[in-house]
């Protein structure tokens, strides 16, 4: 079904918005620190229509689901929360929202940590900007996306994914500052290119999970008297606080000085001995990996011709991220995939990304 054949009439306007993978800086952006994202080739894509009575109504072509809007202070659940937490945000920015018609197709993969709703909030933004000559800017678009997140899906996320989606491409990276916003746009490493393999375990606990690490981070920071984990550089600071909290600080702290490593300029080799340590640091320290996880990126880790891999989003399942030598990452991929199903698991290849065209 499309657009017309949903609603009776062509749409009035459309835009579209990335999904991304993170390729260091796991966990550090809810602790003002610093992340490099880059953009995938799948991609949310929202239309809209002006709606003839004065409910809005929000279809999903991947669920095949109608949801309407009559009741503004009846919030909806699953895809549509999401929508409807834009629409609120903006009309409470003081924007007049009429009642719409909106159309959503997505080639994000959901539940692999590939912010599939980051996708959703900013090409539901972006296509509001265009319909309605709104003046927000692509960062703030980013804010208001993030606070759809937090205020209506219940995750206390930090902006990487919005900002991602929302300002890198799939040839760059995106080195950005979570604190003061400042960003880098920074080529991929030399002679590499990016391999994203899903666990095929879904992620499960996230958002109680990952509730949980922020609360965390934050009780470490205070017990450190500093405002967030970002100010600690020294990573022996650290040492005077209790279990969990040291751990979860060593995480953080370490993270953040990855990323600042590969900001000086590193070799493919060197990026890939970090992403390494990342994962070793999110498995032990952080503990948000699964074995399915720690197998597919161990599997990743001994193949020749990857320089490094790591699990990648929020972890307790989904997918893991590997630089890899050009050219050679859809071989890498079937030689990993037949060893880790073997292993009974059922992952599967999601960048380079094989028969996007169907998916869209
Ligand atoms: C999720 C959140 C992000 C970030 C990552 C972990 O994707 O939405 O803000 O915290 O987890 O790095």
């Amino acid at each position: 079904m499309n657009f017309q054949q949903v609603f009776g009439k062509p749409p009035e306007t459309e835009a579209s918005a990335p999904g991304r993978v993170n390729l260091l800086g796991e966990h550090t952006d809810y602790n003002d620190g610093f992340v490099l994202p880059t953009a995938i080739p799948q991609s949310t894509t929202v239309q809209l229509g002006f709606s003839s009575d004065a409910q809005h109504h929000f279809y999903s072509e991947n669920l095949n689901e109608q949801v309407s809007i009559s009741d503004i202070n009846h919030q909806p659940s699953g895809f549509a929360s999401y929508i409807f937490g834009c629409i609120e945000l903006l009309q409470k920015a003081g924007y007049t929202i009429p009642p719409l018609c909106v159309y959503v197709n997505s080639s994000v993969p959901m539940g692999s940590g590939l912010s599939s709703s980051a996708a959703l909030e900013v090409a539901t933004l972006r296509a509001l900007r265009q319909l309605l000559n709104l003046p927000i800017d692509d960062v703030e678009i980013a804010q208001f996306a993030q606070q759809a997140e937090i205020q209506y899906a219940g995750v206390q996320c930090g902006i990487m994914d919005q900002m991602a989606s929302s300002l890198a491409d799939t040839e760059h990276i995106l080195f950005l500052d979570t604190r003061t916003l400042e960003r880098r746009v920074m080529p991929l490493p030399e002679k590499a290119e990016i391999l994203v393999i899903d666990s095929g375990v879904p992620r499960t606990l996230v958002s109680s999970g990952y509730n949980q690490r922020r609360a965390e981070c934050e009780e470490a920071a205070r017990s450190l008297g500093v405002k967030a984990l970002r100010d600690i550089t020294d990573v022996n600071v650290t040492k005077i606080l209790p279990e969990p909290l040291q751990r979860r600080a060593r995480h953080v702290v370490t993270e953040n000085n990855r990323v600042l490593e590969v900001l000086q300029g590193v070799t493919s080799e060197r990026f890939g001995e970090l992403m390494n340590a990342s994962h070793a640091s999110l498995r032990d320290d952080y503990e948000v990996s699964v074995p399915a996880l720690d197998r597919l990126v161990e599997i990743l880790q001994k193949t020749e011709g990857v320089f490094g891999a790591r699990l990648t989003g929020a972890g307790f399942g989904g997918a893991s991220v590997a630089l890899v030598r050009s050219g050679e990452s859809k071989g890498i991929a079937t030689h990993v995939l037949e060893q880790y199903n073997q292993a009974g698991y059922n992952g599967r290849i999601l960048v380079p990304s094989l028969g996007l065209s169907d998916a869209a």
